[in-house]
Protein backbone atom coordinates (compact mmCIF):
# COMPACT_ATOMS: atom_id res chain seq x y z
CA UNK A 1 0.00 0.00 0.00
CA UNK A 2 2.76 2.20 0.72
CA UNK A 3 4.46 2.87 -2.85
CA UNK A 4 5.27 6.26 -2.02
CA UNK A 5 7.15 8.84 -4.68
CA UNK A 6 8.07 12.56 -3.46
CA UNK A 7 5.93 15.45 -4.79
CA UNK A 8 7.68 18.91 -4.96
CA UNK A 9 4.28 21.47 -5.44
CA UNK A 10 4.17 24.99 -7.07
CA UNK A 11 4.16 26.94 -3.59
CA UNK A 12 7.38 25.22 -2.56
CA UNK A 13 5.62 22.80 0.27
CA UNK A 14 6.43 18.58 -0.33
CA UNK A 15 3.78 16.28 -0.76
CA UNK A 16 3.72 12.49 -1.85
CA UNK A 17 1.71 10.55 -4.96
CA UNK A 18 0.64 7.31 -4.22
CA UNK A 19 1.20 4.43 -6.58
CA UNK A 20 -1.00 1.89 -5.20
CA UNK A 21 -3.87 4.48 -5.07
CA UNK A 22 -2.33 6.20 -8.59
CA UNK A 23 -3.25 9.86 -6.98
CA UNK A 24 -1.36 12.49 -5.27
CA UNK A 25 -1.69 13.63 -1.88
CA UNK A 26 -2.48 17.28 -2.41
CA UNK A 27 -2.82 19.33 -5.25
CA UNK A 28 -0.03 19.89 -7.43
CA UNK A 29 -0.33 24.09 -6.81
CA UNK A 30 0.81 23.34 -3.24
CA UNK A 31 0.31 21.57 -0.35
CA UNK A 32 0.27 24.17 2.28
CA UNK A 33 -2.06 26.58 -0.02
CA UNK A 34 -4.28 23.81 0.24
CA UNK A 35 -4.44 22.77 4.01
CA UNK A 36 -4.28 26.60 4.93
CA UNK A 37 -7.03 27.47 2.49
CA UNK A 38 -9.41 24.67 2.33
CA UNK A 39 -9.05 22.77 5.98
CA UNK A 40 -7.70 25.85 8.59
CA UNK A 41 -9.01 28.91 7.01
CA UNK A 42 -12.66 26.74 6.90
CA UNK A 43 -12.59 26.14 10.84
CA UNK A 44 -13.09 29.05 12.11
CA UNK A 45 -10.64 28.64 14.92
CA UNK A 46 -10.99 32.38 16.42
CA UNK A 47 -13.98 30.82 17.87
CA UNK A 48 -12.08 28.35 20.42
CA UNK A 49 -9.57 31.54 21.48
CA UNK A 50 -8.21 30.39 25.07
CA UNK A 51 -10.80 27.27 24.62
CA UNK A 52 -10.94 23.85 24.52
CA UNK A 53 -12.37 21.85 20.96
CA UNK A 54 -12.47 18.66 19.69
CA UNK A 55 -10.95 17.66 16.20
CA UNK A 56 -11.03 14.27 14.00
CA UNK A 57 -8.19 14.32 11.36
CA UNK A 58 -9.13 11.25 9.18
CA UNK A 59 -7.03 10.08 7.12
CA UNK A 60 -4.16 12.31 8.45
CA UNK A 61 -1.15 11.08 6.17
CA UNK A 62 1.90 13.46 6.16
CA UNK A 63 -0.07 15.66 8.51
CA UNK A 64 -0.64 18.63 7.09
CA UNK A 65 -4.16 19.37 8.35
CA UNK A 66 -2.98 18.47 11.79
CA UNK A 67 0.19 20.33 11.59
CA UNK A 68 -1.77 23.33 10.60
CA UNK A 69 -4.17 23.54 12.81
CA UNK A 70 -1.67 22.71 15.95
CA UNK A 71 0.46 25.53 14.62
CA UNK A 72 -2.56 28.12 14.65
CA UNK A 73 -4.06 26.99 18.02
CA UNK A 74 -0.56 26.95 20.02
CA UNK A 75 -0.58 30.38 18.93
CA UNK A 76 -3.98 31.33 20.15
CA UNK A 77 -3.56 28.98 23.36
CA UNK A 78 -6.18 26.37 22.68
CA UNK A 79 -7.03 23.29 24.43
CA UNK A 80 -7.14 20.69 21.84
CA UNK A 81 -8.47 16.85 21.65
CA UNK A 82 -7.39 15.45 18.71
CA UNK A 83 -7.85 11.94 17.19
CA UNK A 84 -6.31 10.69 13.88
CA UNK A 85 -6.96 7.71 11.60
CA UNK A 86 -4.03 6.79 8.99
CA UNK A 87 -3.52 3.30 7.79
CA UNK A 88 -0.41 3.60 6.40
CA UNK A 89 2.82 4.80 8.40
CA UNK A 90 5.01 5.79 6.31
CA UNK A 91 4.14 9.29 5.04
CA UNK A 92 4.18 10.22 8.90
CA UNK A 93 7.93 8.91 9.00
CA UNK A 94 8.55 11.03 5.31
CA UNK A 95 7.78 13.64 7.27
CA UNK A 96 9.28 13.30 10.39
CA UNK A 97 12.77 13.40 7.60
CA UNK A 98 11.43 16.33 5.92
CA UNK A 99 13.07 19.89 7.05
CA UNK A 100 11.00 21.72 5.15
CA UNK A 101 8.13 20.43 6.36
CA UNK A 102 9.34 20.52 9.73
CA UNK A 103 10.22 24.33 9.17
CA UNK A 104 6.80 25.38 8.18
CA UNK A 105 5.22 24.81 12.00
CA UNK A 106 5.93 25.93 15.72
CA UNK A 107 8.79 23.24 16.82
CA UNK A 108 6.34 21.86 19.14
CA UNK A 109 4.86 20.10 16.53
CA UNK A 110 7.71 18.17 15.13
CA UNK A 111 7.51 16.80 19.32
CA UNK A 112 3.94 15.95 19.16
CA UNK A 113 4.80 14.46 15.28
CA UNK A 114 7.56 12.07 16.62
CA UNK A 115 5.63 11.02 19.69
CA UNK A 116 2.66 9.75 17.56
CA UNK A 117 4.95 7.93 15.56
CA UNK A 118 6.65 6.21 18.49
CA UNK A 119 4.06 6.35 20.79
CA UNK A 120 0.50 7.01 18.72
CA UNK A 121 -0.25 9.11 21.66
CA UNK A 122 0.86 13.00 23.17
CA UNK A 123 -0.31 14.94 25.80
CA UNK A 124 0.95 18.06 27.66
CA UNK A 125 -1.02 20.97 29.55
CA UNK A 126 -2.74 22.60 26.03
CA UNK A 127 -3.09 18.90 23.83
CA UNK A 128 -4.12 15.45 23.97
CA UNK A 129 -3.38 13.71 20.78
CA UNK A 130 -3.53 10.01 19.48
CA UNK A 131 -3.68 8.16 16.43
CA UNK A 132 -5.47 5.06 15.31
CA UNK A 133 -3.19 3.14 12.80
CA UNK A 134 -5.46 0.87 10.45
CA UNK A 135 -8.31 0.73 8.22
CA UNK A 136 -10.58 4.27 9.50
CA UNK A 137 -13.37 2.01 8.65
CA UNK A 138 -12.71 0.04 11.66
CA UNK A 139 -10.29 2.06 13.72
CA UNK A 140 -13.47 4.65 13.82
CA UNK A 141 -15.54 2.19 16.22
CA UNK A 142 -12.86 2.77 19.12
CA UNK A 143 -13.19 6.48 19.70
CA UNK A 144 -15.80 6.72 22.66
CA UNK A 145 -19.34 6.75 21.36
CA UNK A 146 -19.46 9.95 24.09
CA UNK A 147 -16.82 11.62 22.62
CA UNK A 148 -18.13 14.36 19.83
CA UNK A 149 -16.23 16.74 17.54
CA UNK A 150 -16.09 20.30 16.90
CA UNK A 151 -14.49 19.23 13.53
CA UNK A 152 -13.88 16.74 11.27
CA UNK A 153 -11.27 16.72 8.64
CA UNK A 154 -12.09 14.61 5.51
CA UNK A 155 -9.24 14.19 3.62
CA UNK A 156 -9.15 10.40 1.98
CA UNK A 157 -7.87 10.13 -2.01
CA UNK A 158 -10.69 11.20 -4.45
CA UNK A 159 -14.27 9.08 -4.04
CA UNK A 160 -13.30 6.84 -7.17
CA UNK A 161 -9.65 6.25 -6.32
CA UNK A 162 -10.57 4.91 -2.39
CA UNK A 163 -14.49 5.00 -2.31
CA UNK A 164 -14.28 3.31 1.14
CA UNK A 165 -14.29 6.80 2.98
CA UNK A 166 -16.88 8.13 1.25
CA UNK A 167 -19.80 5.59 1.57
CA UNK A 168 -23.14 6.39 3.13
CA UNK A 169 -22.44 3.84 6.01
CA UNK A 170 -18.93 5.53 6.65
CA UNK A 171 -20.35 9.29 6.56
CA UNK A 172 -22.86 7.87 8.64
CA UNK A 173 -20.57 6.81 11.32
CA UNK A 174 -18.55 10.19 11.08
CA UNK A 175 -21.30 12.47 10.74
CA UNK A 176 -22.72 10.89 14.24
CA UNK A 177 -19.44 12.25 16.05
CA UNK A 178 -19.87 15.50 15.02
CA UNK A 179 -21.07 17.82 17.96
CA UNK A 180 -23.77 20.29 17.42
CA UNK A 181 -23.22 23.02 14.91
CA UNK A 182 -19.68 20.99 14.28
CA UNK A 183 -18.12 21.12 10.75
CA UNK A 184 -17.36 18.26 8.57
CA UNK A 185 -14.63 19.47 6.08
CA UNK A 186 -13.67 17.93 3.17
CA UNK A 187 -11.41 19.27 -0.33
CA UNK A 188 -14.15 16.80 -2.25
CA UNK A 189 -17.16 18.54 -4.10
CA UNK A 190 -18.62 15.16 -5.32
CA UNK A 191 -22.44 15.10 -5.75
CA UNK A 192 -22.37 12.25 -4.36
CA UNK A 193 -20.88 13.12 -1.20
CA UNK A 194 -22.81 16.13 -1.19
CA UNK A 195 -26.10 14.17 -1.16
CA UNK A 196 -24.98 11.61 1.01
CA UNK A 197 -24.53 14.32 3.67
CA UNK A 198 -27.43 16.66 3.15
CA UNK A 199 -29.35 13.11 3.42
CA UNK A 200 -27.82 12.48 6.81
CA UNK A 201 -29.39 15.77 8.19
CA UNK A 202 -26.16 18.07 7.39
CA UNK A 203 -26.68 21.48 6.10
CA UNK A 204 -23.91 22.01 3.26
CA UNK A 205 -21.84 24.65 2.09
CA UNK A 206 -19.71 25.19 -1.27
CA UNK A 207 -15.69 26.00 0.36
CA UNK A 208 -15.36 29.52 -2.44
CA UNK A 209 -12.73 28.98 -4.89
CA UNK A 210 -9.78 31.33 -4.04
CA UNK A 211 -8.48 33.90 -6.46
CA UNK A 212 -6.18 32.15 -7.89
CA UNK A 213 -7.99 28.96 -8.50
CA UNK A 214 -10.96 30.45 -10.38
CA UNK A 215 -10.95 27.53 -13.04
CA UNK A 216 -12.12 25.14 -10.61
CA UNK A 217 -15.97 26.24 -9.28
CA UNK A 218 -15.44 25.06 -5.83
CA UNK A 219 -12.87 23.82 -3.65
CA UNK A 220 -15.14 21.08 -1.44
CA UNK A 221 -17.61 21.33 0.78
CA UNK A 222 -18.48 21.68 4.56
CA UNK A 223 -21.33 19.88 6.28
CA UNK A 224 -22.65 21.23 9.27
CA UNK A 225 -24.55 19.33 11.97
CA UNK A 226 -27.66 20.46 13.88
CA UNK A 227 -27.19 23.89 11.56
CA UNK A 228 -28.86 27.06 13.53
CA UNK A 229 -28.05 30.33 11.61
CA UNK A 230 -28.65 32.04 15.23
CA UNK A 231 -25.31 30.03 16.17
CA UNK A 232 -23.54 30.12 13.15
CA UNK A 233 -20.58 32.92 12.60
CA UNK A 234 -20.24 33.28 9.05
CA UNK A 235 -17.10 32.55 7.17
CA UNK A 236 -15.71 34.11 4.00
CA UNK A 237 -14.54 30.97 3.11
CA UNK A 238 -17.64 28.94 1.98
CA UNK A 239 -20.85 29.53 0.85
CA UNK A 240 -24.05 28.23 0.36
CA UNK A 241 -24.51 25.88 -3.38
CA UNK A 242 -25.36 27.71 -6.17
CA UNK A 243 -27.56 26.61 -8.64
CA UNK A 244 -25.17 24.87 -10.87
CA UNK A 245 -23.94 23.16 -7.27
CA UNK A 246 -27.70 22.37 -6.67
CA UNK A 247 -28.53 20.68 -9.78
CA UNK A 248 -25.44 18.60 -9.81
CA UNK A 249 -27.25 17.01 -7.12
CA UNK A 250 -29.86 16.25 -9.43
CA UNK A 251 -27.70 14.24 -11.50
CA UNK A 252 -26.93 10.87 -11.66
CA UNK A 253 -23.38 11.56 -9.90
CA UNK A 254 -25.43 11.97 -6.76
CA UNK A 255 -25.57 8.33 -6.50
CA UNK A 256 -24.23 6.87 -3.45
CA UNK A 257 -21.16 4.75 -2.72
CA UNK A 258 -22.16 2.23 -0.42
CA UNK A 259 -20.47 -0.20 1.50
CA UNK A 260 -23.11 -2.42 3.76
CA UNK A 261 -20.81 -4.21 6.07
CA UNK A 262 -18.18 -1.36 5.92
CA UNK A 263 -15.85 -4.00 4.85
CA UNK A 264 -16.33 -3.84 0.94
CA UNK A 265 -13.56 -4.03 -1.71
CA UNK A 266 -12.40 -0.57 -3.57
CA UNK A 267 -14.27 -3.08 -6.53
CA UNK A 268 -17.51 -3.82 -5.30
CA UNK A 269 -18.37 -0.65 -4.13
CA UNK A 270 -17.48 1.00 -7.46
CA UNK A 271 -19.34 -2.14 -9.53
CA UNK A 272 -22.30 -1.60 -7.42
CA UNK A 273 -22.67 2.33 -8.26
CA UNK A 274 -22.04 1.87 -11.50
CA UNK A 275 -25.05 -0.65 -11.76
CA UNK A 276 -27.62 1.60 -9.31
CA UNK A 277 -26.58 4.40 -12.14
CA UNK A 278 -27.32 2.45 -15.35
CA UNK A 279 -31.10 1.61 -13.53
CA UNK A 280 -31.56 5.54 -12.29
CA UNK A 281 -34.00 8.24 -13.76
CA UNK A 282 -31.81 10.63 -12.82
CA UNK A 283 -30.36 13.13 -15.13
CA UNK A 284 -27.17 11.85 -16.77
CA UNK A 285 -24.26 14.01 -15.73
CA UNK A 286 -23.46 14.64 -19.21
CA UNK A 287 -26.31 17.21 -19.63
CA UNK A 288 -25.32 18.69 -16.66
CA UNK A 289 -21.66 19.36 -18.15
CA UNK A 290 -22.66 20.38 -20.93
CA UNK A 291 -25.27 22.85 -19.82
CA UNK A 292 -22.53 24.65 -17.11
CA UNK A 293 -19.61 24.07 -19.76
CA UNK A 294 -17.99 22.28 -17.20
CA UNK A 295 -14.66 20.82 -18.13
CA UNK A 296 -12.86 17.13 -16.80
CA UNK A 297 -10.33 18.97 -14.65
CA UNK A 298 -13.37 21.23 -12.97
CA UNK A 299 -15.02 18.00 -11.98
CA UNK A 300 -11.72 15.91 -10.53
CA UNK A 301 -13.35 15.37 -7.12
C1 LIG B 1 -4.97 12.30 0.26
S1 LIG B 1 -3.97 11.48 1.41
C2 LIG B 1 -4.12 12.43 2.87
C3 LIG B 1 -3.47 13.75 2.86
C4 LIG B 1 -3.20 14.20 4.26
N1 LIG B 1 -4.28 14.82 4.91
C5 LIG B 1 -1.90 14.94 4.37
O1 LIG B 1 -1.84 15.99 4.98
O2 LIG B 1 -0.91 14.41 3.86
C6 LIG B 1 -4.97 10.10 1.85
C7 LIG B 1 -4.48 9.27 3.01
O3 LIG B 1 -5.49 8.31 3.31
C8 LIG B 1 -4.87 7.14 3.76
N2 LIG B 1 -5.87 6.04 3.64
C9 LIG B 1 -6.28 5.42 2.51
N3 LIG B 1 -7.25 4.52 2.79
C10 LIG B 1 -7.46 4.60 4.14
C11 LIG B 1 -8.34 3.92 5.02
N4 LIG B 1 -9.20 2.99 4.60
N5 LIG B 1 -8.28 4.23 6.33
C12 LIG B 1 -7.41 5.18 6.78
N6 LIG B 1 -6.56 5.85 5.99
C13 LIG B 1 -6.59 5.57 4.68
C14 LIG B 1 -3.65 7.01 2.88
O4 LIG B 1 -2.67 6.19 3.46
C15 LIG B 1 -3.21 8.47 2.76
O5 LIG B 1 -2.26 8.79 3.73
Amino acid sequence: MSELIEVLTKDGSYSLRSLFFNENFHSLLGALEETKLKFTATSNLQRFKGKSLNVLDICFGLGYNSASLLNELIKQKSYLNLYALEIDKNPLEYSLRNESFLKLWAPKVKIIFESLYRKDYFEDQFFKCSILWGDAREKIKIIPSSFKFDLIYLDGFSPQKCPQVWTIEFLSKVTEKLNSQGYLITYSSSAAVRKTLRNLGLEIFTIKPSFKNRTFWSQGTVAIAKFDKNKFKPNLNFEKLSVMEEEHLLTKASIPYRDQNLNSSKHDIIKHRLKEQLLSNLVPTKKWREKWGMTKLALKS
